[in-house]
């Protein structure tokens, strides 16, 4: 199978080459963690390569994760204008949300008049997108809002699996971001990370009085990776992962 190129400098390495064509990848991290940025350097690294990638938005909008991204200098604006990537505002999807009234947005365009609120609906407009649009990248930012209507665990689990399904059946590689629910090494496994065919942790933690991040390819289906962890750092130029150091 061909690797996908992560768009992460040393990520690759991890990985045996990058990502699995067509396979759902869970990002789990704790706020700050990096998450969004490791996401956008996927679909730049894709958009950058002729492969049209798609940015759901769940929590914020595309307008204030540009903003936030602003620094690293990307011209994110410029890949929107040419087609390569292009951004849906789902941030109506969320509980309490005062957009509750409008529908999703691709763009600027209203692709949905009338709200509706399930996710369900949510996966139909993204395989529609998907093929409509010739996506071959995807980026679900983040997934952690719109389960918490789920308050039954079975209900929840079925959402989640025909959302990693869908998103497997439309042949793009999808990066989906997760809350990392606690930051200690040995915690309890989260249900998605079950459910997708990848997992690929962020972790922060104090050691020695210092805060210390790292990655870990905790499961990558059908191919042989790393499973260390390892550093990484977010600086000016954006993430990136050292393949061969060791955090301890
Ligand atoms: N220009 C920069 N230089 C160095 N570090 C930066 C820069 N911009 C952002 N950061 C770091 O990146 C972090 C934010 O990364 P990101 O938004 O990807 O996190 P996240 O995991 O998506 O967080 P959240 O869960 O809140 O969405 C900041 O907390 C900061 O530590
Ligand atoms: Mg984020």
């Amino acid at each position: 199978m061909q690797p996908i190129q992560t768009g992460t400098k040393g990520l690759d390495d991890l990985l045996g080459g990058g990502f699995p064509k067509g396979k759902c990848i869970l990002v789990v991290g704790s706020p700050g963690a990096g998450k969004t940025i490791l996401l956008t350097q996927f679909l730049k690294s894709g958009a950058l390569a002729d492969e049209r990638g798609l940015y759901v938005t769940m929590d914020e909008t595309p307008e204030q994760i540009k903003n936030n991204l602003f620094s690293f200098g990307w011209n994110i604006d410029k890949l929107e204008e040419d087609g390569k990537l292009l951004f849906l505002d789902a941030t109506m999807m969320r509980q309490g949300s005062l957009r509750r009234q409008s529908g999703l947005l691709l763009g600027h365009e209203e692709i949905t008049s009338e709200p509706r609120m399930t996710v369900r609906f949510l996966v139909e407009t993204l395989s529609r997108i998907i093929k409509e649009e010739d996506i071959q990248r995807i980026a679900i930012d983040p997934i952690t809002s719109i389960m918490l209507r789920y308050d039954q665990p079975s209900r929840r689990r079925r959402a989640m699996l025909m959302f990693f399904e869908s998103l497997t059946q439309s042949g793009c590689t999808s990066l989906v971001s997760t809350e990392l629910r606690t930051s200690m090494l040995r915690r309890a496994f989260q249900l998605e990370e079950f459910l997708s065919q990848g997992v690929i942790l962020m972790h922060m933690f104090v050691h020695s009085g210092n805060v210390i991040r790292a990655i870990q390819v905790e499961k990558m289906r059908g191919t042989a990776h790393d499973a260390q962890l390892r550093p990484y750092q977010i600086t000016s130029t954006g993430l990136e992962v050292y393949p061969k150091d060791r955090v301890f």
